[in-house]
């Protein structure tokens, strides 16, 4: 437990202890995925609302409702020793303050340690009214995958000065408001490096440059498990999806030409 700069209690400790180094976070949802990337002693696992593109085949997150992510929250935490756990409050679960309290609370209750929102200054009131109820908070701006819609795309932030000048407002306030980190994704290197400096907690980049307190990725980004899209900032460390195709089709030709039933199997 800390106490941030507004006297409020938090429980980031995991944050706070890995801030001599860079953190790492990853996405998860579901139980062996989340065992084995608590196992390799990755930081922070985060329940992403992108669960609604790499796990459900859905266009974009938007149509990830709140009883997706409690269902994953709770499958996903079963898996959690030593990370710190983190879930989205999906798509239009946080209109108001009182709706992002109550379903806040009820992420944490599915075994979150904190939840995360997208947005910054339009986000502020909600998030004291969270640091309020007790509900520790991750905020995100940059690229904000909820109104990929209203953009028509996902586009790189902080390319004009306004804009960058906005980032890094919203960051300092988004701190003054008691979130515990915040991610910052699709921003333009520079910016992200004038964010971490203007602020004390830890920022956490998606293709934001290299500077940067931790990295955070979508699993299936770093396993190439997802191959239909790939972002442009991904680097897959592995091929899970060739792998896949690769068993399938050897247990396909091995049931087409009658082997592997045999009783000496057994
Ligand atoms: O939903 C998600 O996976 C995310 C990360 C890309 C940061 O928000």
């Amino acid at each position: 437990m800390s106490t941030n700069s507004s006297g409020a209690s938090t429980s980031y400790a995991r944050l706070e202890r890995v801030h001599d180094r860079r953190i790492v976070a990853l996405t998860a949802y579901d139980y062996p995925t989340a065992r084995l990337i608590d196992e390799a002693g990755v930081d922070l696992v985060l329940v992403g609302d992108s669960l609604g593109m790499v796990f459900a085949g859905l266009p974009d997150t938007t149509g990830v409702t709140l009883a997706h992510m409690i269902y994953h929250t709770e499958v996903v935490a079963r898996g959690i020793e030593q990370a710190f756990l983190v879930s989205d409050l999906p798509y239009g679960t946080y209109d108001s303050p009182e709706m992002a309290v109550e379903n806040g609370r009820r992420l944490i209750d599915a075994g979150a340690q904190a939840v995360k929102l997208e947005g910054g200054l339009s986000q502020v009131a909600k998030l004291i009214a969270l640091r309020a109820a007790g509900i520790p908070t991750v905020g995100h701006i940059g690229m904000l995958p909820q109104r990929v819609r209203e953009e028509g795309g996902y586009k790189k932030k902080g390319k004009t000065s306004p804009e960058a000048d906005r980032l890094v407002e919203s960051a300092i306030a988004l701190e003054e408001s008691g979130v515990g980190a915040i991610v910052l994704e699709s921003i333009v290197p520079e910016v992200a490096d004038r964010i971490t400096e203007a602020i004390d907690i830890p920022t956490i980049g998606i293709g934001s440059g290299p500077n940067c307190d931790g990295e955070i990725r979508v699993l299936h980004d770093v396993i190439g498990a997802y191959p239909w899209f790939v972002p442009p900032f991904a680097k897959p460390e592995a091929d899970v999806a060739g792998e896949i195709r690769r068993a399938v089709a050897a247990f396909r030709d091995e049931v087409h030409g009658g082997a592997g039933f045999q009783p000496a199997d057994r």
